[in-house]
């Protein structure tokens, strides 16, 4: 039977079990390249026994940083950068993944220990975004992207995808959740075009499928390509399940391996029923009405609740987060937890019976 531990083959690559380490923003990088923190950070969940290491969102383009601070893979400096650090993650057993990311119009805001929302100082830029609606009142309204506007940032994906080939990263992951800017083209909430780009479900849809289609003809075909989606916006009128079931056939259809399935950060007024795992059942729900490999992720905490959703075919792998900046062996003490084997760094040999 297939468990936590079981290795998944996705195109040229092999995840030797189902824990992946989300992407999580560090707010550390300089004017987007990663720093030492990222390799210690990153280094850490891979030798932690993480099957795959996914590096945070990280620009596609300077105006697409949620911070200043965030990473980006903009330009050469940048691949640069990340080469060694994404080196470090392969030698620990680890996959190097990158998420490709702009954030839209919840860019330009601070880093959340200097405070909460925009900036407001000199180190602000114009955002962008579908429509001219603001996230949240206090945030700055977005300029409306033109259809060059749109290809642009399209064109952007793909240098960034290339850019991400060449510093060595084994798959990428496309950004389309949490309120940024390819999620705020799907919400009817945030998108209020009258252009082929809002509107209708394929309207709304259409940035989205352009830029997968593109970045998946300039990456290797072996080469697997993630999208993340957040599965409802978890707000009357939005962006829901149903819709994502359409969106994944599409996405399936365009080679897309594996949708992380998250939800909400499209509209500050979300209500979002948090408990454990609250977001598995969206994994599930694609994963069976698709034939799509999914990834759960929120409120995964445990050994074998995490355990639980492979067994039980409700998800493909489990993407940790938070747990796994409280424990980033997480991995190894879960194998321990559930009799299973997995090899510790040799260089912890002596812990790991
Ligand atoms: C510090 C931190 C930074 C995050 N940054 C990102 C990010 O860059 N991209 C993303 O898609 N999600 C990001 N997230 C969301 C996580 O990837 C994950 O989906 C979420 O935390 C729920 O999983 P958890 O309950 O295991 O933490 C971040 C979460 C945290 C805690």
């Amino acid at each position: 039977m297939t468990n936590l531990f079981t290795p998944l083959k996705l195109r040229a690559v092999e995840l030797r079990n189902r824990i992946l380490c989300s992407p999580m923003c560090q707010y550390s990088s300089v004017e987007g390249a990663p720093t030492n923190w990222h390799l210690v950070h990153l280094g850490s969940r891979a030798a932690g026994g993480a099957s795959l290491v996914m590096v945070e969102a990280s620009a596609v383009e300077p105006r697409g940083r949620i911070s200043p601070e965030d990473s980006g893979i903009w330009n050469n400096t940048h691949v640069e950068a990340f080469a060694p650090i994404v080196k470090f993650i392969e030698s620990q057993g680890a996959v190097p993944g990158i998420q490709l990311a702009h954030a839209g119009r919840k860019a330009s805001t601070l880093k959340p220990w200097e405070g909460q929302g925009p900036l407001t100082d000199k180190r602000k830029w114009t955002v962008v975004g579908p429509s001219p609606i603001p996230f949240s009142s206090g945030y700055p309204v977005p300029e409306q992207l033109s259809v060059e506007g749109i290809a642009a940032i399209r064109t952007a994906f793909v240098e960034a995808a290339k850019r991400s080939v060449r510093a060595g990263f084994k798959t990428i992951e496309i950004h389309s959740a949490h309120g940024y800017l390819l999620h705020s083209f799907l919400s009817p909430l945030s998108n209020q075009r009258t252009d082929e780009y809002g509107g209708s479900f394929e309207n709304r849809i259409r940035f989205l499928l352009e830029t997968t289609e593109s970045v998946r003809g300039a990456i290797p075909d072996d080469m697997p390509l993630l999208v993340r989606i957040s599965c409802t916006d978890w707000a009357d009128n939005g962006w829901d399940i149903d819709q994502s079931v359409e969106l994944c056939k599409k996405l399936k259809s365009l080679d897309v391996d594996l949708i992380d399935c998250s939800s909400g950060g499209a509209v500050p007024y979300q209500k979002i029923p948090v408990t454990p795992g609250y977001q598995v059942p969206f994994a599930e729900r694609i994963r069976k009405a698709v034939g799509i490999a999914t990834g759960a992720v929120g409120l995964i905490t445990e050994a074998h609740q995490a355990n639980e959703i492979i067994e039980s075919g409700k998800a493909d792998v489990v993407l940790m987060a938070r747990q796994l900046l409280r424990d980033p062996y997480f991995p190894l003490h879960a194998a321990k937890e559930l009799n299973m084997d997995i090899k510790w760094p040799p260089q912890y040999e002596r812990v790991a019976k």
